[in-house]
């Protein structure tokens, strides 16, 4: 990755102004709007099209579920990252997968809770994301993980 550490680091002040901190106390319904809303921007994955779509490069993917109280948490803070960092850094796609309707479907992609967040590269499962869902962990793993496989994949030309 060509950016410099001073600039990650000012970029994650930015985002950390920039992200409500006050998540966890706020209402039930407010948190479902917020998601809501969230959700919107979000890029989606349909199932249909997962694995044509995670064979092409290395994917950060979030499976959710729409009842589910920690994935309404999350939403806003992925879509921070989804918005902010992705055009920042190359080299890592992020999608969610619904699995509401689909859960045959994610627990055949080895996921048994909500929200679960895997890596793929190139269509393979690298490891389950088992770290904090706040911005600033979820962004050092992006970070980390893009810098990573893009590095690999110029050795590799
Ligand atoms: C979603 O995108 C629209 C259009 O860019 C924007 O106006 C809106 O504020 C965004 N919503 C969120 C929750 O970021």
């Amino acid at each position: 990755m060509h950016l410099h550490f001073p600039f990650l680091l000012s970029l994650l002040s930015i985002l950390t102004l920039t992200t409500s901190q006050t998540i966890k106390h706020i209402s039930q319904s407010e948190l479902t709007k917020l998601a809501t809303q969230a959700d919107q921007n979000i890029t989606f994955i349909p199932h249909t099209v997962f694995k044509q779509t995670i064979s092409d490069g290395t994917w950060l993917v979030f499976f959710g579920a729409r009842w589910c109280k920690y994935c309404k948490q999350l939403s806003p803070t992925w879509l921070t990252i989804q918005e902010r960092v992705l055009d920042a850094v190359q080299g890592i796609k992020m999608g969610k997968v619904d699995c509401t309707d689909q859960e045959e479907f994610c627990e055949e992609e080895g996921v048994d809770g909500y929200p679960t967040l895997h890596l793929y590269n190139n269509g393979k499962l690298i490891e389950e994301y088992d770290q904090g869902h706040d911005l600033k962990s979820l962004y050092t793993y992006v970070v980390t993980k893009a810098s990573y496989y893009q590095k690999l994949r110029r050795e590799d030309l």
